[in-house]
């Protein structure tokens, strides 16, 4: 039988038994396939290279070599996360490259929203391709891929993620939760003690703030994206609405607005937020914020982020609008 195949048999995993079952039955065969050798695994902190990680942390421990690239594109405390979950409290061994400065210049004046996909995903395996090529004796590259990725993409992890299999080096691949659905991985991500915030995580595109931090990418207001998207998470969770809500998140576009800060006129930008909910990210509908929520957001975003001056809420649902804004 094809191995991308799901059998028709196999149970959903919807409880913390099954996934335990999974995850005893995944750790022996990791270690039948990969002996005493060491496999490389691309640590983006999402939840399917996340649970991929500590899965084979419990099988074959520091033989699992993890790189975690910080494209300066992460969330405000993102790559922190991974740092402190996985070295921390785990042990892993795992090396970390902040790489900010390399894809901020290269992506310096490039203002065409592909062009800029392009870049960020073509850097990201540079990076991760000299940091491979550092490693000696490496035989395996762990991947996390999904079964939707399977489905969908002829068995290469999601068509626009980044990351990837170096081409011209000799890797074996490991793909423990190939045969899973987003679903299942979230459960057996749980029943390995990864914390909520990182199993739960709402869908965070490949190339990051980057598409958000609308036409060419500036380090300042790539600053208050970073700001203004903490601030709405914080609410959201305080509101009890970070479950509730599919996606959200904030956008500064790449023009300004005039207004009045300290009786002086003000030349600063907007901040948009953009909240959705959706079952398969095809379409997509906007939800009723509370409108005292939504005042509370505005007013700590222009208190605390500078260079803002306007705060606005994306009504408009999929179709016509996209889910990201570029
Ligand atoms: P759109 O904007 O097409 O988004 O309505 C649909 C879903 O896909 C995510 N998205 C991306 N994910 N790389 C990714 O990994 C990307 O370039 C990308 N663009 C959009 C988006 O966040 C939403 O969940």
């Amino acid at each position: 039988m094809n191995s991308n195949m799901r059998p028709a048999d196999m149970k959903r995993i919807n409880t913390p038994a099954l996934a335990e079952a999974f995850i005893s039955e995944q750790t022996e065969q990791i270690r039948n396939q990969v002996g005493g050798k060491k496999v490389l695994l691309a640590l983006s902190g999402g939840v399917d290279s996340s649970v991929v990680a500590a899965l084979l942390i419990k099988a074959i421990g520091k033989q699992l070599v993890c790189v975690h690239v910080n494209h300066g594109l992460m969330r405000k405390g993102e790559s922190e996360q991974v740092l402190s979950v996985f070295r921390d409290q785990m042990d892993a061994n795992l090396i970390y490259v902040d790489a900010t400065d390399r894809f901020l210049d290269l992506l310096a004046g490039v203002d065409e929203p592909e062009r800029k996909r392009k870049i960020i995903g073509g850097e990201f395996i540079n990076v991760f391709d000299e940091e491979a090529r550092k490693l000696e004796g490496i035989s395996f590259l762990a991947q996390g891929t999904i079964y939707p990725d399977i489905l969908e993409s002829d068995g290469v992890k999601a068509h626009h993620n980044v990351g990837g299999l170096p081409e011209d080096m000799d890797f074996e691949l490991v793909e423990p939760v190939k045969l899973l659905f987003k679903d299942e991985v979230r459960v057996v991500g749980r029943a390995l003690g990864l914390p909520a915030s990182m199993v739960e995580r709402q869908p965070f595109p490949g190339p990051g703030l980057g598409v958000r931090c609308l036409g060419a990418i500036t380090r300042d207001r790539l600053a208050a994206l970073r700001e203004s998207d903490a601030i709405l998470r914080e609410e959201f969770g305080k509101a009890g609405l970070a479950d509730k809500v599919w996606q959200f998140f904030t956008v500064v576009p790449d023009f300004r607005s005039t207004g009045v800060r300290d009786g002086k006129r003000a030349f600063d930008w907007p901040v948009i937020i953009r909240a959705v909910n959706t079952v398969d990210a095809m379409t997509a509908t906007v939800p009723e914020i509370p409108w005292t929520v939504l005042q509370t957001i505005t007013t700590r975003i222009l208190a605390e982020v500078s260079g803002v001056c306007r705060v606005l809420y994306d009504l408009t649902p999929k179709p016509v609008g996209t889910i990201e804004w570029e």
